[in-house]
């Protein structure tokens, strides 16, 4: 099977999908070789992710893994949100083809995105916090 089953369940029916018209941060990245698109809305209270929300246009991995991030962001710090790694994300979907990596790092990345997005309305500049923000390579 080349895809896991937590990877198909999160395609099939993925957490957290569409707006959060009052956002605190939004976030857009897309990767240029694929064309597949990644948009993430966070709401921040207290320096925790109190929702979490996201649109993806693209491929399977891509919906699979942005509806994860999305779930192991939700409720918790902002910290927390900025050591979330492709692999973490990958990792807790048990695994992704190699092709499918780079679907990873986009999801990644729109996180990065929305904190990035988030400190820039604060008037704070993002890029010492959450570094700079790359359109994912494909592997
Ligand atoms: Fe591009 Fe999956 S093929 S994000």
């Amino acid at each position: 099977m080349l895809y896991s089953e937590k990877v198909l369940d999160h395609f099939s029916n993925p957490r957290n999908v569409g707006e959060i018209e009052d956002a605190d941060g939004i976030g857009e990245i897309g990767n240029a070789k694929c064309g597949d698109i990644m948009k993430m809305y966070l709401k921040i209270d207290d320096n925790t992710i109190t929702d979490v929300k996201f649109k993806t246009f693209g491929c399977g991995a891509a919906v699979a893994t942005s509806s994860m991030a999305t779930e192991l962001i939700k409720g918790k710090s902002i910290n927390d949100a900025l050591k979330l790694t492709n692999e973490a994300v990958v990792e807790a979907l048990d695994g992704l083809p190699a092709v499918k990596i780079h679907c990873s790092v986009l999801a990644e990345q729109a996180v990065r995105a929305a904190l990035s997005d988030y400190y820039t309305r604060q008037g704070i500049d993002p890029v010492p916090i959450v570094g700079e923000i790359k359109e994912p390579e494909e592997e």
